[in-house]
């Protein structure tokens, strides 16, 4: 018997932090579904692939294939062997990750992926759909929002500390373009399960999210979280 812990919600609500360090308090594995949708958004750009034409995409997808490897600790999302690293991270890369992930090929393609890496773990596992699709039956459910204006600080701030030149207000409007192709999408779009627990970390440094998200957490879960 494992457990699951879903985590979704839009860009910057601070996710992966969350995840990552509720992964580690109770001893789960976590899982980041938005690199295996980035990696495929790499792949794409780097073969000039036009992630605006589904139907090239899905041609492209034939070539590709995805494993997830944890056995260095982490998670290593390879695409045909190979792990893009930080590149998948980059502002530009963002976008064709949403794009890519709009098209439903990808989707069913990376849908058994991320039920496998589930499977047999206690898992938190953090994207879009997890709670709606991936995992419809994890034994917690977090929506987890922010203000865009937060969000967007937040992430412009990430981008700075590591070195790459953009303004607050490019990331801000990034930021609203992928919320909106991500939540009006018609298959899988970002929202709340109808059993999803919402928090908004608007004016919640992260320690007080981990804080918030373990107390649903021991709700559901009850003694197995101390
Ligand atoms: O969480 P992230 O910013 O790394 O995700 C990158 C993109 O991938 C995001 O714009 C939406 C998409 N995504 C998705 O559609 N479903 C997921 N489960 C995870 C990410």
């Amino acid at each position: 018997m494992s457990y699951n812990i879903a985590i979704d919600g839009p860009s910057g609500a601070g996710k992966s932090v969350l995840a990552k360090k509720l992964a580690r308090k109770l001893g789960f594995k976590y899982v980041d579904t938005g690199a295996i949708y980035r990696s495929v958004g790499y792949y794409m750009y780097e073969h000039g692939i036009d992630v605006s034409d589904a139907s090239a995409v899905e041609d492209a997808l034939e070539n590709v294939d995805i494993r997830l490897d944890y056995s260095c600790g982490g998670q290593q999302v390879l695409v045909n062997g190979v792990d893009y690293g930080d590149k998948i991270r980059l502002p530009e890369i963002s976008m064709y990750a949403s794009a890519v992930a709009a098209i439903p090929a990808v989707r069913k393609k990376l849908l058994d992926v991320q039920r496998e890496a589930a499977k047999n773990h206690d898992t938190v596992m953090d994207g879009r759909d997890i709670g709606t699709v991936i995992l419809p039956d994890a034994d917690v459910k977090i929506f987890l929002s922010a203000s865009l204006e937060s969000r967007a600080h937040r992430r412009w701030l990430e981008l700075l500390e590591k070195g790459v030149e953009t303004t607050f207000e490019e990331v801000r409007a990034d930021m609203q373009r992928r919320d909106h192709q991500d939540s009006t999408r018609a298959q899988a779009p970002c929202v709340p399960a109808a059993d999803a627990v919402l928090l908004d970390n608007t004016n919640m440094p992260p320690d007080e999210t981990l804080e918030a998200a373990l107390e649903i957490v021991r709700a559901k879960l009850g003694e197995l979280v101390k």
